[in-house]
Formats: C-alpha cells, sequence, structure tokens
C-alpha cells in the first residue's frame, strides 16, 4: 500500500517542481504519517487477549478451539452424548467409560487413561493413537491449539 503510494505521489511532485510551483506538501506528509501509524493499532488489537492472565487467555483460546469438537461432543454435565460421548471430566479418567455411548472395540480395549499428555496424541491423531476408533474427524494439528483445548476441557468442572 505504502509502495503504491509512493509510486503515485513521487512522480506528481517531480512534475511539480518541474513546473516550478510548490510541490505541495501536505497531503503527501499526510498519507506517510498516516501509514505508520495504522500499524501499532492492528498490532495492540490481535495481542490483546495475552496482554491479561496467561491461563486465562488459554482456556479462551480452548474455547474457541473446542469449536472442532463441538460438532459431537458436549462438555456440559449430564448433557446427552452426541455423535460423540460427553466429555465432561474426561481428564485422568480410562477411556471408554461413559455409560450410554457405543464405543468402539478399538477405545474400549486401548486402556488408555486420558491423562493430559495421552488427550494431546489422541487429538493430534485419533487413528494413530487408537487404530480402529470411530472419532474419524475432529483432529487438531497445531500442538499449541491442542494445549489450548486441553486447557479449556480441564477447566470445565462441577460447580
Ligand atoms: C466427527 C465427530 C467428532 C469430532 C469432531 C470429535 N470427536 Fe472425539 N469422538 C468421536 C467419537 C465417535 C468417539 C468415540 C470413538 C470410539 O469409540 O472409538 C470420540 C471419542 C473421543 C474421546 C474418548 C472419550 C472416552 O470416553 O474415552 C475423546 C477424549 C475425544 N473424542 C476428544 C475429542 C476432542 C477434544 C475433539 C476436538 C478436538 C473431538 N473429540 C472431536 C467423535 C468426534
Amino acid at each position: 500500500m505504502l509502495k503504491f503510494i509512493r509510486m503515485v505521489a513521487l512522480p506528481s511532485l517531480f512534475v511539480l517542481a518541474a513546473c516550478g510551483t510548490d510541490p505541495a506538501p501536505g497531503p503527501v506528509e499526510q498519507i506517510i504519517v498516516r501509514e505508520p501509524g495504522a500499524a501499532p493499532v492492528e498490532t495492540a488489537v490481535a495481542s490483546a487477549p495475552t496482554d491479561s492472565n496467561p491461563a486465562s487467555s488459554l482456556v479462551a483460546e480452548g474455547k474457541a478451539a473446542f469449536a472442532n469438537c463441538s460438532a459431537c461432543h458436549s462438555l456440559e454435565q449430564d448433557a446427552p452424548h452426541g455423535a460423540g460421548p460427553n466429555l465432561f471430566g474426561i481428564i485422568d479418567k480410562a477411556a471408554g467409560e461413559a455409560s450410554g455411548f457405543a464405543y468402539s472395540d478399538a477405545l474400549k480395549a486401548s486402556g488408555v487413561i486420558w491423562a493430559e499428555a495421552e488427550l494431546d496424541s489422541f487429538i493430534a491423531d485419533p487413528a494413530a493413537k487408537i487404530p480402529g476408533t470411530t472419532m474419524v474427524a475432529g483432529a487438531i494439528a497445531e500442538p499449541a491449539k491442542r494445549q489450548a483445548v486441553i486447557a479449556y476441557i480441564a477447566s470445565v468442572t462441577a460447580n
């Protein structure tokens, strides 16, 4: 944008100078002064969530990222299962134990306890972690996003 303005503005300056008229610096200055002023505003908005309490902003980020999961999973205590089992209180529970959900044999036989590290590797690639699982979507490739989702799941507790 700035380059484009310069390309347009500078030749017109030369033209004006060549004509012997005042090069009318007003509009040119305005453009150049405003341009750097705009950038910090955007930066401030983008970094605002990390400025406050880092733990609560991680949870907030995870709440948003849980959109990857909520099509199939509820996190509300006693809410019905969806295409996937209710995940309320899942941290440190044994895999395949939510009553009333038809788990795959693979998940039931996995012997996994959902410690945060196990959740992390499962969300990264469910089928690699538990071959034969029927969780066929919702994987999250970015480690930071998985950490945020796990922090959010851990933050949802009985009150
Ligand atoms: C397309 C639907 C779908 C999406 C999206 C999905 N899951 Fe699942 N999930 C399932 C199904 C189905 C199962 C049961 C798998 C089985 O029995 O093999 C499951 C199982 C699980 C389990 C094991 C639960 C238990 O009781 O042992 C966890 C943990 C889990 N999902 C977490 C997540 C998280 C976190 C996300 C989002 C990052 C997610 N899932 C996204 C469908 C989904």
